[in-house]
């Protein structure tokens, strides 16, 4: 974990309630696909986590939603610096892949996605993407993705973009090698049961420190038990324990 000051260079709307920010940092980051920074924001005590939507040596975007007054605050930023820390969190393994990885977001859950995906095409491999959301104002990233040389599917639950229903609606028309995904714990939970190969999981739940010291997001796995902010947040499919 280091800790840094990072120049906000942009931080526009993207869809609703959901905005993208671009930093720059003068020392090199290099962050991991899955990994996640701490943003300190004037008035609160707790960081917020976020997860890396891109990164370089001295740049890193996030995607974040506007849920409460964290959110909020930061939406409001549009110059000035950020004080994260970063290199959190274990991150995607990549080497696990196969030849056709199909990577699978649900709302705030596509961003970390998007690394991923541009990291994997670097190494040539066939990747298709289901981007899940309630309705088409919410969408975003379809031709970032497409961009990358993605084969692309957006679901709407409101059938107002794309396919009609969850993601697993997409799932149906996929082959695939190997999976990764990322979003709200119900969708997580329905990819397990839909999916046909091993994959690995990205959870986004509430954090304390979000390095490790306060034990707030143990959760059970098989064999014992995990920090998702230290061990996680992504855990493989074989080792996952779903509790009520
Ligand atoms: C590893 C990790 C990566 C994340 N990556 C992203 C990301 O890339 N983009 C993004 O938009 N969000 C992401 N989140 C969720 C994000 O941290 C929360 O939405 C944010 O902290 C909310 O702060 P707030 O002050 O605006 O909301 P608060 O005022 O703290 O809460 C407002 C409402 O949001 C709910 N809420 C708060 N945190 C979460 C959470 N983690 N999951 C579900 N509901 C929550 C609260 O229960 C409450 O109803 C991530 C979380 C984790 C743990
Ligand atoms: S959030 Fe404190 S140990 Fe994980």
């Amino acid at each position: 974990m280091y800790q840094g000051i990072f120049e906000i260079k942009e931080n526009r709307k993207i869809a609703k309630d959901v905005w993208q920010m671009d930093l720059t940092s003068e020392k090199e980051i290099g962050l991991r696909p899955g990994q996640f920074v701490e943003v300190q924001l004037d008035g609160y005590y707790l960081r917020r986590p976020i997860s890396v939507a891109d990164a370089t040596n001295h740049s890193l975007t996030i995607i974040y939603k506007v849920v409460g007054k964290g959110t909020e605050v930061l939406s409001r930023m549009s110059k000035g610096n950020l004080d994260l820390l970063y290199d959190l969190g274990n991150g995607y393994d990549l080497s696990l892949s196969g030849e056709q990885p199909l990577l699978i977001g649900g709302g705030v859950g596509v961003p970390p996605l998007y690394y991923l995906a541009k990291e994997l095409k670097k190494q040539n491999k066939e990747v298709s993407v289901i981007l899940g959301f309630n309705t088409r104002e919410e969408v975003f990233y379809e031709e970032e993705f497409q961009a990358l040389g993605c084969d692309v599917t957006v679901c709407t639950a409101d059938g107002s973009y794309g396919l009609k229903g969850f993601v697993t609606e997409g799932m149906k028309e996929k082959e695939y090698s190997y999976f990764y995904t990322c979003g709200p714990l119900p969708m997580l939970k329905a990819v397990y049961n839909n999916s046909t190969t091993s994959g690995q999981f990205s959870f986004e739940e509430r954090m304390g420190c979000g390095y490790g010291v306060c034990m707030g997001c143990t959760t059970k796995v098989k064999g014992g038990y995990k920090r998702l902010c230290k061990e996680g947040p992504v855990l493989n499919k074989e080792e996952i324990v779903w509790e009520d």
